[in-house]
């Protein structure tokens, strides 16, 4: 057995990714999403080890150390990339935990690559955990590893998050392979949700697929898990809402320079009255289209005019391989086009749209310069973006339009929130928030600013491996 790390972090992707530059060379960069932007700074804190897949296909990298974070590369061949990541927990799972927005695939031989490579990740954790580690599983890609974790390494502490809805109980039933992920998951000692609904659920599918007697009382937040008793080991299930470093970004957003950028993007923008904000993966869970449909009309009623309203909707490229997300991009670049050529004028664009990622400083400008932040998703598990924008208005200013549909709606509920399939409720929200008066807009934002800065991602994660039982909640 090895003498390896007493914290292990693992996830479909390292914190970096490797990019292969046109030249041949190579360099690391940020990975992208919620994921990452929540448990990195917990772990580099505690100098814990990171297992997870380095971003390339058909490449062998040495396992090194970043700083105080240890990583562990798991390697992935081209087809188990289209087959595990881009097919069964891409174009399977993903749509099938988010309401099937759209039609899920079920494949099979997706599906051995999944047990395949999930086989893979417990190898790998099994070889870089230390006797009795804590090893903390994330998310929808590896929901069988807690099981075959703990047939490796029956003495590790195991907890397992996912941080994506976890479907209505009639939903999952579709799922061909429902037994093994229920079987899988309650390898964990901890299985934790965004909401106590997620629980609720998963502790039905317990009783009905793997044939055990869970509790029956109410999952609460961060309070009461279910509990599971699978054999001689009692697994609870409980809700942990996920959320950001929240005073980090409150004192990057307060810097001089940050300050000054959201003055100059305001500036290159024409001094619009208003600047409406769009921040996303370019995921056709995240309601961008529903946001410029709403925008849309509200020009062509006349509502609203380019010279007073500019929107900017800033899309990081997102599985760019995977059927729906070639679609979905189609539409929306032709949909920027068309409300573009039919009401920008010259200097005014309808919508400054770019497909980009951007670093935290200059995202920070953005957040401070939006006078409005639309958060539209159809379905979300829990919506960082939304809590990142109020983390960087100290002064108060700012609306946020949130969906009912994103996880985070249960927490802000200060913000202007909005039923995305119901587009005039959206477009009068939307025009509610950019008319607020300036004191009841002071007084969402404050109501909104104390639920992110009490409730942290230290918060989330200490939470979380309290109930695990684990020595590294302080
Ligand atoms: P998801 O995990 O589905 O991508 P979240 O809203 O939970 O959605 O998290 C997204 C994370 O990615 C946030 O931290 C956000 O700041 C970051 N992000 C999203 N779009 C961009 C972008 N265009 N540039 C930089 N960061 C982005
Ligand atoms: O939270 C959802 C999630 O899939 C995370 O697992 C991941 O970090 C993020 O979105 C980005 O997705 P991907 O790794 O597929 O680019």
């Amino acid at each position: 057995m090895s003498t390896g790390a007493d914290f292990v972090v693992v996830a479909n992707r390292l914190p970096v990714d490797l990019e292969r530059l046109d030249d041949g060379t190579e360099r690391w960069k940020h990975s992208p999403g919620g994921l990452v932007t929540a448990l990195e700074p917990f772990l580099r804190a505690r100098r814990g080890a990171w297992v997870g897949w380095p971003g390339v296909a058909d490449i062998d990298v040495d396992p090194f150390d970043d700083g105080d974070l240890h990583l562990h590369p798991v390697p992935m061949s081209g087809s188990e990339l289209r087959q595990y990541y881009e097919g069964f927990s891409n174009a399977t799972l993903w749509p099938l935990y988010h309401d099937v927005v759209a039609p899920p695939v079920f494949d099979r031989s997706w599906w051995d690559a999944y047990q395949r490579v999930n086989q893979r990740f417990a190898e790998a954790a099994a070889e870089v955990s230390a006797e009795g580690a804590t090893v903390w599983i994330q998310d929808y890609q590896l929901q069988l590893v807690p099981a075959m974790l703990r047939e490796l390494r029956p003495d590790l502490r195991i907890g397992f998050f996912l941080h994506i809805p976890f479907p209505p109980v009639e939903l999952f039933m579709q799922l061909p392979w429902r037994t093994e992920i229920v079987r899988g998951l309650l390898g964990a000692d901890l299985v934790g949700f965004h909401r106590p609904g997620g629980a609720q659920n998963f502790l039905w599918l317990a009783r009905r697929l793997g044939g055990f007697e869970p509790s029956r009382g109410q999952v609460g937040v961060r309070s009461r898990p279910g509990v599971v008793q699978v054999g001689d080991r009692t697994v609870r299930v409980g809700a942990f809402p996920i959320s950001i470093a929240s005073s980090e970004l409150d004192q990057l957003a307060r810097t001089k320079e940050v300050q000054q950028r959201a003055k100059e993007i305001r500036v290159e923008l024409g001094n619009p009255r208003r600047i409406v904000l769009g921040v996303d993966r370019l995921d056709y869970t995240k309601g961008i289209d529903v946001r410029i449909n709403a925008l849309h009309e509200l020009l062509a009623e006349e509502r609203i005019s380019v010279e007073e309203v500019a929107m900017i909707q800033v899309a990081t490229p997102s599985r760019e391989r995977v059927e729906h997300y070639k679609q979905m991009r189609e539409h929306i670049e032709r949909e920027v086009g068309r409300i573009n050529g039919e009401f920008g004028r010259v200097g005014h664009p309808a919508v400054h749209y770019l497909h980009t990622s951007v670093d935290k400083k200059e995202l920070a400008a953005f957040y401070c310069a939006a006078d409005v932040m639309v958060v539209t998703p159809v379905r979300d598990g829990m919506n960082l973006v939304c809590k990142e924008y109020v983390a960087c208005r100290n002064d108060l200013g700012g609306a946020l339009v949130l969906s009912e549909f994103a996880g985070s709606a249960a927490e802000l509920t200060s913000a202007f929130l909005v039923n995305p399939h119901n587009l005039d409720g959206v477009k009068d929200s939307l025009l509610a928030a950019l008319d607020v008066e300036e004191a009841e807009g002071r007084r969402r934002m404050r109501a909104l600013r104390r639920q992110v800065l009490t409730h942290d991602v230290d918060r989330w994660a200490r939470s979380f491996l309290e109930a695990l039982g684990a020595p590294f909640a302080d």
